[in-house]
């Protein structure tokens, strides 16, 4: 690649035709087509001769140890245009001394308005509601029809305080509920913002009257809300996930619904989606989206410019931000 030659960029995912078209201004780009895996169209390619500087794709794309084994050679970074990055081993990159770029940030505040969306379906009983107008079996407004509750002046309980959860924080504020976190360590300006720490999960669970899951998936936090956590429950609680379905225990949380030991969920990411497990169909006190918590077009298109930038200021020899190795 000559000095003033683009980055050449494998894009293994397909996204909105806008971001494509950004790629394609600031990139020498091939574009999966789609007509078979993508990693093995890269490999195609390179098999033709092409060299790849950089991979860009998304969550729909596992880059496990043997993916990034076999990857091309030449290939010098990752670009991921998620801000999860739990679909990549970073061992085995290190080992091809790969950079990886992700889009932290810019979704932020996409994903952190769903979460409000969330809780507010939970508490005011958003499937239940549906059903009934879409169903077409509704008789007519009675006082006791569908009786939910109001979030203000209850305590909403953080698990995972980084941007995103602070985010989520500041708009429950608005909304008059008080807001208590857990997170490995305090956040500095935490007290001073009126955000109330918490040490371990077990307290944060015993104060809260809704969890927002907002934490990363990772070793200590994969499985982590299950049975164990949910005891510590008051009964009224509703469970919020917008992080990742795997830091939720299926069996725990489905099992706390069924019984009444907690009131409800929110969840817009599960355990190996677009697989959802069958029985959250069966329970009326649960929302369910399909993934949307980055859906919306500010957030894509503010991912697509922090990958060209990262990898701009990569390539021009500094440390971009969005550098996550
Ligand atoms: C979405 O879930 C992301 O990680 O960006």
């Amino acid at each position: 690649m000559g000095s003033d030659a683009k980055l050449s960029v494998f894009v293994a995912t397909r996204f909105l035709e806008e971001v494509e078209s950004i790629f394609a201004s600031a990139f020498d780009a091939t574009f999966a087509t789609g007509r078979d895996a993508p990693l093995d169209e890269l490999a195609r390619w390179a098999g033709e001769g092409r060299r790849f500087d950089v991979v860009l794709f998304s969550l729909d794309v596992r880059m496990g140890a043997p993916e990034i084994a076999a990857l091309p050679d030449g290939v010098r970074a990752l670009a991921t245009y998620s801000v999860g990055t739990d679909h990549i081993d970073f061992e085995a990159a290190a080992a091809r001394q790969l950079a990886v770029f992700n889009t932290p940030g810019v979704l932020a505040d996409s994903v952190a308005e769903n979460a409000i969306f969330l809780m507010l379906a939970a508490a005011r009983r958003a499937t239940e509601s549906i059903e009934l107008i879409r169903g077409r079996t509704w008789s007519g407004w009675t006082p006791r029809q569908l009786v939910g509750g109001q979030l203000s002046g209850r305590t909403l309980g953080i698990l995972g305080m980084g941007d995103i959860g602070q985010r989520i924080a500041v708009r429950a504020q608005a909304l008059g509920m008080q807001v208590v976190y857990h997170n490995r360590r305090p956040v500095p300006d935490g007290d001073a913002r009126g955000f109330s720490y918490r040490a371990t999960r077990e307290a944060l669970v015993e104060d809260s009257d809704v969890l927002v899951i907002a934490c990363p998936s990772t070793p200590e936090t994969r499985g982590s809300v299950d049975a164990a956590l949910l005891a510590h429950a008051r009964e009224h609680l509703l469970v919020v996930n917008v992080a990742r379905g795997d830091i939720v225990d299926d069996d725990g949380l489905i099992a706390a619904l069924e019984s009444g030991r907690i009131r409800g969920a929110a969840l817009d990411v599960f355990a190996g989606e677009p697989d959802v497990d069958e029985r959250y169909f069966a329970l009326p006190s649960v929302f369910m989206l399909p993934h949307i918590g980055s859906s919306t077009i500010e957030a894509r298109l503010g991912m697509g410019r922090i990958l060209i930038d990262g990898l701009a200021s990569w390539r021009a020899g500094d440390a971009p931000p969005n550098r996550v190795a």
